[in-house]
């Protein structure tokens, strides 16, 4: 008897198009409640992301896990190309489980992942206070994602499955001893400060931490991964930070240390691109950014950009640092919609608008070698620096009128109308905006452009 050959199944993407905490976390948890995707993978950054789901009094934050977590038939992925920190994962399944979310059965971490040390904190740390020095400072989260990326690339990480091989503990040694003799480096060169005991209770901790991770299905995730789509099961890939962070594409110093955009999606889970198919683009109405370099949308104003970061609550989710708070920036945007192929946009934070007039930046203004120029669409500045002026265009706001609206046809017209402008801005680029966040919790959305 001819059996009936299975279809594959296919990969969708979500990625932030700004400057990262869009809502990401959010709709990647209202993607999965439609039941097409079997699991979740994160495929690049590491603890320094900070994911929101807000499921009725339930508030989770997930840095390292996954965002399918509150989904219990759900399977989570840690691919290859995260920086894992054993610390902030262990803690986050302990929360979950007191939660009522036992994660370790449905958790897979690649074998070929990256290992945080105790030690990238503080390199991270000191590299920040000789940039500091500098002017330079990138405003990092502070996790020891740049150092544990740039020993991946110097060809000296630990890799997760290392932990189970028997050498672990001299592999371990050897780089420990080069970290420290980095540090005294710092020390003796810029005058950072070696707390030895700081250091030594992180190292306990990771310790503690290590244990538990080697109990947890360590395997070979893009084996799995693929297995998966050959029987037919969709997977959703959860991108972290934001294209604006992108290390190649965004506003480099700037930036994080991986590839944010959905090309990643392939070498960090291990998948060929033939698989790829939708990509989901997360923004907010607004835009927001921690940390250094030029944001050239920022309010101006400063105690209404202070409004704005009230009522959207805009504290940093990993660290808790004020986000800047910006206007929408479609000049920005085209260029992350165009770099990541978003074709389906989720807009978040629709009910946050506080002002009476709103304003929309749509042209950049650079300054280069001393010749100013208007920049055409679709050309993006070298570097943000160089951004002297932004042109806007302003329309009515709409206050805090669309809180929790589930309905298209209870919309404020202010705020239509704004959807409208925004979908007609971007209708040369060929994507549609389907759904539109009005409140943080997972039900707090309406459909708009289906
Ligand atoms: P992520 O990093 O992209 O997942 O986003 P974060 O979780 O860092 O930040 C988004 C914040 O906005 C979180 O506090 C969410 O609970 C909240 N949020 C998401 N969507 C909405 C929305 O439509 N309205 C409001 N008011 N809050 C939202
Ligand atoms: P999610 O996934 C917002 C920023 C930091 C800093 C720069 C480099 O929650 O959107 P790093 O620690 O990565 O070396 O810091 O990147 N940054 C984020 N900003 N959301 C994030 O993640 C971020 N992850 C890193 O503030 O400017
Ligand atoms: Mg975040």
């Amino acid at each position: 008897m001819l059996r009936k050959k299975i279809k594959t199944g296919f990969i969708d993407v979500v990625v932030g198009l700004q400057w990262g905490d869009e809502g990401k976390g959010k709709n990647i948890d209202q993607l999965l409640s439609s039941r097409i995707y079997s699991g979740v993978a994160r495929f690049q950054g590491g603890a320094n992301a900070g994911h929101t789901l807000q499921l009725g009094k339930i508030t989770f934050i997930g840095h390292i896990i996954p965002s399918g977590c509150l989904q219990k038939n759900v399977e989570l992925y840690i691919g290859n190309g995260v920086v894992v920190d054993t610390v902030s994962l262990i803690a986050e399944m302990s929360q979950l489980k007191s939660l009522g979310f036992n994660v370790a059965p449905r958790l897979y971490i690649s074998n070929r992942a990256k290992l945080v040390s105790y030690l990238h904190p503080f390199l991270d740390q000191a590299d920040e206070y000789r940039r500091n020095k500098l002017g330079t400072k990138v405003g990092t989260t502070n996790r020891g994602i740049g150092p544990a990326y740039s020993d991946v690339r110097w060809r000296r990480a630990l890799l997760i499955g290392d932990l189970l091989s028997s050498d672990f503990e001299q592999k371990e040694k050897t780089l420990s001893e080069f970290h420290m003799n980095v540090l005294k480096m710092y020390q003796e060169k810029y005058g950072f400060e070696i707390d030895l005991k700081k250091i030594k209770e992180a190292k306990e901790k990771w310790l503690k931490a290590i244990k538990e991770v080697k109990k947890l299905k360590i395997c070979d995730v893009s084996y799995l991964i693929q297995t998966r789509l050959n029987t037919g099961k969709n997977i959703l890939a959860e991108g972290a930070q934001a294209v604006m962070l992108d290390v190649d594409f965004g506003d480099f110093p700037f930036v994080t240390s991986s590839n944010t955009l959905p090309a990643n999606v392939c070498l960090g889970l291990g998948v060929p691109h033939t698989y790829l198919r939708n990509i989901y683009g997360v923004l907010k109405a607004y835009t927001t950014k921690v940390g250094g370099g030029n944001f050239p949308a920022r309010i101006k104003d400063e105690s209404l950009e202070k409004l704005f970061q009230k009522a959207g609550n805009e504290f940093g989710a990993t660290t808790g640092r004020p986000r800047m708070c910006g206007w929408l920036d479609l000049f920005a945007l085209r260029h992350a919609i165009a770099l990541s192929g978003a074709n389906k946009i989720f807009i978040n934070k629709s009910d946050i608008c506080l002002s009476d007039k709103i304003k929309v930046v749509i042209g950049y203004t650079i300054k280069e070698n001393g010749k100013r120029t208007c920049l055409p669409a679709g050309r993006f500045p070298l570097y943000l620096n160089h951004v002297t002026d932004v042109q806007t265009e302003e329309m009515p706001g709409w206050g805090n009128a669309n809180f929790g609206v589930k309905n298209k046809q209870k919309v404020s017209k202010e705020l239509s109308s704004y959807l409208k402008y925004i979908k007609n801005k971007l209708s040369d680029l060929n994507v549609k905006i389907i759904s539109v966040g009005t409140g943080p919790d997972r039900e707090h959305f309406f459909n708009w452009d289906k």
